[in-house]
């Protein structure tokens, strides 16, 4: 059942003409529990309150699919916008997103671009940007993409999905350019010729890129609100005398709040991923996928209204 119900949200956070029609209708059904707003203004005040508990940011400008030139063009300057506001306010935050919504379907010199034009107003204000990595059709223009832009800007990291049988060649192949990444488990819809169907397949593959990371010495984002794989990085540094400074934690904006302070507290860093803007429903559609209780939470919202 939780298997269906998890390939039914994935279906459905695919779908373009729903992605349209949410936009037009605004942040519901639950969304805000998951979404800090639809604008920036909303965004910088959501940021403000992590802060002051201690927890910093990745911003992420939500955007997929986009059509057009005019719509990966209007999306950078979204970005841009988001960028210069972390700046003008002094606040602690990333930025992060999508290539598929800066071009990536249309053309790589598209793309290539819209990132520059981020990534120059970036470096002035000292905001670091992360690609996020979408499903495995992109997986690998992304990494083409991600490979260019380092050798240009030092401010550019990316995610690394361990359901992928490709990704420990991708680690070994990014390894020369001495990465941040933000590490995940994966959150799209994969066939079993690309990706591990078992979740203990990808649990041990995360374990293992975490270790490959953390060993080649390069800046580590563990992205989990796993307690496993959580406890399996604390005993790992420890073990190793990697320093609190080579990695953080991640997770995401509204998902245990309460773990997120503890490790705070805990004296390591945590960085909380913050999607921002109209473009929700994908993201909203994924993270329905990935837990039941979430269904239920959004259901007593939907007759709650
Ligand atoms: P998983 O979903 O396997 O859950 C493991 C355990 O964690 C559960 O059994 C439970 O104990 C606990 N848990 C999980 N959710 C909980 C909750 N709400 N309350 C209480 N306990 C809970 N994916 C991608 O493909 N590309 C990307 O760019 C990103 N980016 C990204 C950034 C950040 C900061 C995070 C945290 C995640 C991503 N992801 C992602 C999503 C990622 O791939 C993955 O789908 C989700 O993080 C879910 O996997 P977990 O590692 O959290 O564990």
């Amino acid at each position: 059942m939780e298997r269906l119900m998890r390939d039914f949200f994935l279906f459905l956070s695919k779908n373009k003409p729903m992605t349209k029609v949410a936009k037009q209708y605004g942040l519901r059904f639950g969304g805000a529990r998951f979404v800090a707003g639809e604008t920036v203004e909303q965004a910088v005040k959501s940021i403000q309150e992590l802060n002051q508990k201690g927890l910093c940011v990745t911003l992420d400008c939500l955007g997929e699919f986009v059509d057009n030139e005019k719509e990966a063009s209007e999306m950078a300057e979204l970005c841009i916008e988001a960028v210069r506001a972390i700046g003008t306010y002094q606040i602690d935050s990333q930025l992060s997103l999508k290539l598929t919504s800066m071009g990536l379907d249309l053309s790589e010199d598209v793309v290539l671009e819209n990132m520059r034009r981020i990534l120059d107003v970036a470096a002035e204000y000292d905001v670091f940007v992360t690609i996020d990595m979408e499903d495995y059709e992109h997986c690998g223009r992304t990494l083409e993409v991600f490979k260019k832009l380092k050798h240009e800007y030092d401010h550019i990291g990316t995610v690394i999905q361990a359901y992928l049988y490709r990704t420990e060649a991708d680690m070994e192949a990014l390894s020369v350019h001495s990465p941040n990444l933000r590490l995940v488990k994966g959150a799209y819809k994969e066939s079993p010729e690309v990706a591990f169907p078992e979740k203990h397949d990808v649990d041990a593959n995360f374990k293992n890129i975490i270790k490959m990371h953390l060993l080649n010495g390069n800046y580590t984002a563990v992205a989990t609100h796993d307690d496993a794989m959580i406890q399996y990085t604390k005993e790992f540094v420890r073990e190793h005398g990697i320093s609190r400074d080579q990695f953080e934690f991640q997770m995401l904006y509204g998902i245990r709040e309460e773990r997120q302070r503890e490790l705070h507290k805990e004296g390591y860093k945590m960085r909380v991923y913050m999607p921002f803007g109209t473009d929700w429903y994908g993201y909203f559609m994924r993270r329905l996928a990935e837990r039941p209780a979430n269904v239920a939470f959004v259901a007593k919202g939907i007759m709650n209204r």
